[in-house]
């Protein structure tokens, strides 16, 4: 390891974020070197395919992995398995992960699966989820993890456009109120799309089994049994490690594709600049693998670090309390907590004098983060003066793949505004622009841009979609448009008001309402509708149905229970809305569009401004009697 460097954190933030500005192809090649290389590069970016590392070559796998056993830390503690929803936890040592990682990439060799395959992980948050993941980034396979919440015709879109040759499962996945039976769903996927794959691995959970299909299912644990370990095999820095599929504005996700070098230098930089974490710390991100931030800060940041990942089947309430974060981060001595708001409004409503707060030694904590949505102010400085430790919020997605906004604790940064997710974070520069498409001044709320080229670890294709990834960046060339609204103020920190788009996060879940309304509007009895986000104490947002029914539909009762069940069965249960609404017809413009954002402003009681456009605006009151939030009694 090098003594200094010039983007790391003794250098402090200022100096590091105009290093990164003045010199970023020597700041990104100089992070690089903390990693090891099979074939070091020489070169920081290729402007032609917008590469990072072009030259280089490495394995994902063997720096998350191998190099900490062999620089004396195997008997560390890599992942720490904790399941209070089955009762059981597991702690896995370097060693042990080495052992359990190579021969689950042995156990895919053996079936053929070979470097620039896809395989497709659909599992819960069970370790082997963990080692298959990392046994794809060791053979040079590109995994597509997806979420465990999603039904099975999500499952059947990204099985038909990642096309895997090989599936890793389970029997079932496990809810505070019900257990899951993925296998069912799998099939149920594997059925809906053109594309079969070769095999599916299925690991069984004692707490219900399942059914193999002949010829191509095969039992996970027998399968690794036989299996043998292998070595990791060399790729390029700019070859996929996966594709991550989310959601876009329309019903079809879309593949994000992360490349090896860029996401390894970076992720790595991040742990150590914003987080604070290093070799040996413990750091936990309670969130679902099947998300960015489950990729980046379960499995791959705190690996690549040589920290201890702790990985949590369960919620943070009910599981079995609402102490059971601050437990287990006494138990484990847990540095870093990063969870998203969601998670912190559940806690404060099931303990708000923060009762399990006080009961739990927290010395080793030393800060909270909070990501996947708006931390609204209320919550997060209810949670700083109950730990008494600082809580950051800090912003990213998907594409990004690690926090372009944040305050870098780790080098040094404390102050946070409340309302804001912090500053840009060094290698990323940020714009706003508004709606002429010109430089907006400070405190001025626009569209939120990201200056080209993007820093090393965010997205650089769009697997199978090169025309939608081109429209990320077509309507203010040379930047990034994130979806998002936003402003500078005048000291720098970014305020993230939301999205320009039709997604949604619900509980830090993102989704889109194009893709319900695809599945509301299949409904028999629907002429149209619209699906909005409402604003909602507990998640942050929920999806709400306006619905226009044909003539002579008279059983309404039985049209909404049909409506949030298919919304259930198609999309899953985290997209169930939270109200469907039948109005005679929906606000829209003389040209036919919906007025989503009337829709929105009438749900969440404010201003209704009535735009000039508007076909009738006589449909607002009756929209307003049926769907504005009533006063309180
Ligand atoms: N597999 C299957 N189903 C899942 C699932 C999964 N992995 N995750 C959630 N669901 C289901 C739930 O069982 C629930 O089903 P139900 O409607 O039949 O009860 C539904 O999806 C909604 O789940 P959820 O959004 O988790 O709501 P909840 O009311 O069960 O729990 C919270 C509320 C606040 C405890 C929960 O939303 C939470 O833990 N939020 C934090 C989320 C988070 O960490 N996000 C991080 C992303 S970065
Ligand atoms: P995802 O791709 O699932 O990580 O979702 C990304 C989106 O979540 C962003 O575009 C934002 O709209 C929202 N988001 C993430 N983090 C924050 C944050 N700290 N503050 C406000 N919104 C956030």
């Amino acid at each position: 390891m090098r003594e200094t460097t010039i983007g790391g954190c003794e250098v402090g933030y200022e100096k590091a974020f105009q290093t990164a500005q003045d010199d970023p192809k020597g700041f990104w090649l100089d992070a690089a070197q903390d990693l090891e290389w099979l074939k070091a590069p020489t070169v920081a970016h290729d402007a032609a395919t917008d590469g990072w590392f072009p030259d280089g070559k490495i394995n994902t796998c063997i720096n998350a992995v191998d190099r900490h056993v062999a620089a004396g830390r195997g008997d560390q503690a890599a992942l720490i398995y904790e399941s209070p929803i089955t009762g059981k936890s597991a702690t896995y040592t370097y060693s042990e992960l080495l052992e359990r990682v190579s021969r689950t990439a042995g156990m895919l060799a053996a079936s053929g699966v070979k470097k620039g395959d896809r395989v497709v992980i659909y599992m819960p948050m069970v370790p082997e989820a963990v080692f298959g993941m990392l046994a794809c980034a060791r053979i040079g396979a590109i995994h597509s993890v997806v979420f465990g919440g999603f039904a099975a015709p999500e499952l059947a879109k990204r099985i038909e456009d990642s096309k895997p040759v090989a599936v890793l499962s389970a029997s079932c996945g496990l809810e505070p109120n019900r257990t899951i039976a993925y296998k069912p769903l799998l099939d149920k996927a594997i059925e809906l799309s053109s594309h079969k794959p070769d095999a599916c691995f299925i690991l069984q959970r004692e707490e219900l089994r399942c059914e193999l299909v002949p010829n191509r299912d095969l039992d996970w644990n027998a399968a690794y049994d036989a299996a043998t370990a292998v070595d990791p095999v060399p790729v390029a820095s700019t070859d996929p490690l996966y594709i991550l599929y989310t959601s876009g504005t329309t019903g079809t996700p879309k593949g994000v594709v992360r490349d090896n070098g860029g996401h390894a230098t970076a992720l790595s930089w991040s742990m150590k600049a914003i987080y604070g974490v290093e070799a040996g710390d413990v750091y936990w991100a309670a969130s679902d693998i099947g998300w960015v931030v489950g990729h980046s800060y379960i499995v791959y940041g705190p690996l690549l670090a040589g920290a201890t990942s702790v990985l949590f089947e369960g919620k943070p309430i009910g599981t079995p309390d609402a102490g059971i974060f601050w437990t287990l981060i006494d138990k484990h001595n847990v540095k870093v907590l990063f969870t998203a708001p969601t998670a912190i409004r559940a806690i404060r409503r099931a303990d708000p004098d923060g009762e399990f707060i006080a009961k739990a030694s927290l010395d080793s904590l030393t800060a909270l983060f909070l990501a996947g949505e708006r931390a609204d102010p209320d919550t997060l400085l209810w949670i700083a003066d109950q730990l008494k430790k600082p809580v950051i919020d800090h912003w990213w997605q998907t594409e990004l793949g690690w926090p372009a906004i944040a305050t870098c604790f780790g080098m040094g940064e404390t102050q946070i505004k409340p309302g804001s997710a912090g500053r840009a974070v060094p290698g990323y520069r940020f714009k706003v622009k508004d709606e002429a498409g010109h430089d907006a001044d400070a405190g001025t709320v626009g569209t939120l841009l990201i200056e080209q080229p993007l820093p090393p670890g965010n997205f650089r294709a769009l697997w199978n979609n090169p025309e939608r990834f081109q429209q990320g960046f077509v309507d203010f060339a040379g930047h990034y448009t994130s979806g998002d609204a936003g402003m500078i103020d005048a000291d720098g920190f970014i305020h993230i008001m939301g999205r320009t788009d039709d997604i949604i996060n619900v509980a830090g879940h993102r989704l889109s309402t194009g893709q319900m309304e695809e599945v509301v509007a299949n409904h028999p009895a629907v002429v149209e509708c619209a699906v909005v986000g409402a604003a909602d104490e507990l998640k942050g947002e929920m999806a709400v149905a306006f619905v226009v029914t044909r003539a002579g539909v008279g059983d309404l009762d039985s049209v909404k229970k049909d409506i949030v069940r298919t919304i259930r069965e198609d999309i899953g249960a985290i997209a169930s809305p939270r109200d469907v609404f039948f109005a005679d017809a929906l606000p829209k413009t003389r040209s036919g569009k919906v007025l989503r954002n009337l829709l929105r402003a009438i749900l969440n009681g404010q201003e209704i401004v009535v735009p000039q456009t508007i076909e009738d605006a006589s449909v607002i009151d009756a929209l307003v009697d049926l769907a504005a939030p009533q006063p309180a009694a």
